[in-house]
């Protein structure tokens, strides 16, 4: 069976390198009696590459091949991606891709495409990298309904929150370690800013509960305006900081909630010794309780090893469809974030600290004010409680008239 790769850059070479050192070993598990690489397309060159003689330049050499069965898209972005992956399913050749943007803004209907072609789509490196979590969603969890789940998704955010954390080191000095170390990209606006979180929390919430969640339905925050004060309160009140994309679905299973955004999670949590560019995934299924992945969330050779897998697959289910029950949605599928219920940390300015904490405490109820050393005399901090965030930011600004410098949602993952 002959197979194309699309795009030679990280993930794409690293396909190729995993199917050249384990060639063996992988034919035999696709049940194949030959797995090869027949072309490369790349608009680059890549002189003195070993793959050198697979390179082409035209879409339609793959496209108009009927020895190619399998196509690998390791592009990235949506254009040209999306017609190149629309066409190779309509012309019945499987797909396997890494590309979160393709899969949360088009995967309902390249799903659509493979279905009536007989021919798989199969994305398990989207989410988490090598991590294993799209076919234990659809497959071993079937059994479950997804009640939730809460990730941390992006390794260059969750690198730059460690060193602010471990190493109380500024946000500017951490990125700047994460673009040094080649974890952030030149511009690393998709990371910082929550995007490519938003991405992966559109595709497991997809699959988690049935219905395509579109990356504009989901409320996103990013980490930039996260400070050491900030850090330094979360270790006062039992906890860190994590940049964390959740999905819930509500009791009558009618619609859901999704975000990403800064988080508090408790030092008990699975979630919070999750460190550096490890990412981790807790999905909670009304059978099972918390699972927990964990892993390497990006990288050449973790991405590469969810590609292949997928691709292995593909090939060992050659005539046969594999079923992702992702149907398309409604607008009103996604609840606004501001009637989900959840804790707010409050970071505020005030005149007279003493007299608006009692008043805080009046408005809310049961509040925890928090300490750090060396904080300014007008500056205080505190935890409510749960209720819906449109109340407590009612609150916050109505009642209480703060001058709020940050708020921070705080979970009980
Ligand atoms: N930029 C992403 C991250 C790569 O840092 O997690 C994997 O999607």
């Amino acid at each position: 069976m002959y197979i194309a790769i699309m795009g030679y850059g990280v993930v794409g070479s690293g396909v190729a390198q995993v199917i050249n050192k384990n060639h063996d070993s992988i034919v035999r598990k696709s049940t194949q009696s030959e797995l090869e690489i027949k072309y490369i397309l790349d608009i680059r060159d890549f002189p003195g590459d070993p793959n050198e003689k697979l390179f082409v330049k035209d879409f339609d050499v793959i496209l108009n091949d009927p020895d190619i069965k399998i196509v690998v898209e390791t592009m990235g972005g949506l254009h040209p991606a999306y017609e190149f992956v629309s066409a190779c399913l309509k012309a019945g050749k499987h797909v396997v891709t890494s590309n979160k943007e393709l899969v949360a803004e088009k995967g309902c209907e390249l799903l659509g495409y493979a279905a009536q072609n007989n021919v798989n789509f199969l994305f398990e490196a989207s989410v988490g990298g090598g991590i294993p979590i799209i076919r234990p969603i659809s497959q071993c969890l079937a059994a479950n309904e997804i009640d939730e789940f809460a990730g941390i998704l992006n390794g260059t955010t969750n690198f730059i929150l460690t060193r602010m954390i471990n190493d109380n080191m500024p946000f500017e000095e951490a990125l700047r370690l994460a673009q040094d170390n080649g974890y952030a990209e030149r511009d690393p606006s998709a990371d910082i800013l929550g995007h490519d979180a938003c991405r992966k929390v559109c595709i497991l919430a997809s699959l988690c509960f049935g219905k395509h969640v579109y990356p504009g339905q989901v409320h996103t925050e990013g980490i930039t305006e996260i400070t050491l004060e900030d850090v330094e309160y979360a270790k006062n009140w039992g906890g860190v900081i994590k940049l964390l994309g959740r999905a819930k679905r509500s009791e009558d299973g009618k619609q859901i909630s999704a975000i990403v955004s800064p988080a508090f999670v408790d030092h008990h949590s699975q979630l919070a010794g999750v460190d550096d560019v490890f990412n981790a995934i807790l999905v909670r299924g009304d059978a099972i309780g918390d699972v927990v992945f964990y892993g390497r969330g990006a990288g050449k050779l973790p991405t590469a090893s969810a590609v292949v897998g997928d691709v292995i697959d593909c090939a060992r289910h050659e005539n046969k469809q594999k079923f992702f029950g992702w149907a398309d949605s409604q607008d009103g599928y996604v609840s606004d974030y501001l009637d989900a219920t959840t804790s707010l940390y409050v970071r505020a300015n005030c005149n007279h600290p003493s007299e608006t904490l009692s008043n805080a405490q009046k408005a809310f109820g049961e509040i925890k004010v928090l300490k750090r050393p060396n904080a300014p005399e007008n500056e205080i901090a505190f935890v409510t409680p749960v209720a819906t965030e449109r109340e407590l930011r009612t609150k916050l600004e109505t009642v209480l008239g703060l001058e709020v410098i940050t708020t921070i949602r705080v979970t009980d993952y």
